[in-house]
């Protein structure tokens, strides 16, 4: 292993450029990263994952109609006085918890989504030659209080340095709808140093997938992958593939994939984004007890009228 492959991690790039075509029509003008789970927008869920994990630089891939995720992360004089003078000090500790200190937040552009490695490739002149992590946005991961997924891999990659992947398990007839990893049958479980990652394969048959570990949208990366990205390869559906990069690293480089303490939710999709909802609420300090009251009663109710429905 190199000195380069151990490098300290302090940038993370946050790639926000996509269309939300899942989402239309609410995501015709608002950007799909700033949809509220709980009391915060996605965009600052994986903020503050990145912030607890040791992150220092947080660099956006923005595109047209995006300038909104930026402004989050701003100072908001007025908002702050106002809440000052009406004595809303919770509030406002949460507001400036939210806001970014100066030189910390970087900005690029992608024209055109042409998938998520090119997305990542627009990063690379902020990245220069260190080791970096990938958030994607729509991917919440509910970790233990104090243990982000990112830290999770932050401590794996400082025994093993290279590229570390999160990975989670997905039903084997769904393969096809995710990056696979081939560790050549190693299974390691949650809080291990991880396994040695021998391929990756983009949204393969389930009869040809080589695990159901799938690739869950947190990364830690060498700067060499961009060597590959440069290339504008195109993979599975047209897209310029970060996968396909990565592949390209492994065996040259420490390439570990890491099953993570937590539950991911893809709240890029509707389903997803309620499903985050009700679990992200159901922890909150302040409404926690009654979203748990309401699910009940509603999931009760549900029941009743099937019950209902059979019995006629
Ligand atoms: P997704 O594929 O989930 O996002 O990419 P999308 O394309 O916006 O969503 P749908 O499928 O049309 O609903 C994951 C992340 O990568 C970003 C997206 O903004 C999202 O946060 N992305 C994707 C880019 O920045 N550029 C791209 O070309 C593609």
């Amino acid at each position: 292993m190199t000195d380069s492959h151990t490098k300290p991690v302090r940038k993370a790039v946050f790639p926000v450029a996509g269309l939300g075509t899942r989402f239309l029509p609410a995501t015709k003008v608002m950007p799909k990263e700033m949809l509220p789970i709980n009391d915060r927008p996605l965009i600052q869920h994986v903020f503050e994952e990145a912030r607890e994990a040791g992150i220092e630089e947080f660099i956006f891939v923005t595109g047209r109609h995006k300038n909104m995720l930026e402004e989050h992360f701003d100072f908001q004089p007025e908002l702050e006085e106002t809440l000052e003078s009406r004595g809303k000090h919770d509030m406002l500790e949460k507001i400036r918890d939210s806001e970014m200190g100066a030189g910390q937040l970087f900005l690029t552009r992608q024209p055109r989504p042409l998938g998520l490695g090119h997305a990542i490739w627009c990063a690379a002149k902020l990245i220069e030659n260190e080791p970096f992590a990938v958030l994607l946005p729509d991917v919440l991961i509910q970790a233990p209080k104090g243990q982000g997924c990112l830290k999770q891999m932050v401590d794996v990659y400082g025994q093993n340095g290279g590229n570390v992947i999160a990975v989670e398990d997905v039903p084997k007839e769904l393969t096809f709808k995710y990056g696979i990893v081939d560790t050549g049958g190693e299974n390691a479980p949650a809080g291990s140093s991880g396994m040695a990652v021998k391929g990756l394969v983009e949204k393969p048959d389930p009869e040809k997938a080589p695990s159901t570990m799938s690739v869950i949208g947190r990364y830690i990366l060498q700067p060499e992958v961009f060597d590959h990205l440069s290339a504008f390869e195109t993979g599975a559906g047209g897209e310029i593939q970060l996968t396909d990069a990565m592949d390209k690293l492994i065996g040259k480089q420490p390439f570990t994939a890491m099953r993570f303490h937590g539950k991911s939710y893809d709240s890029g999709s509707r389903l997803g984004f309620i499903e985050a909802n009700l679990a992200y609420g159901s922890e909150d300090d302040e409404i926690g007890e009654d979203v748990k009251r309401v699910i009940c009663e509603m999931a009760a109710k549900l029941n009743k009228d099937s019950m209902n429905e059979a019995a006629e």
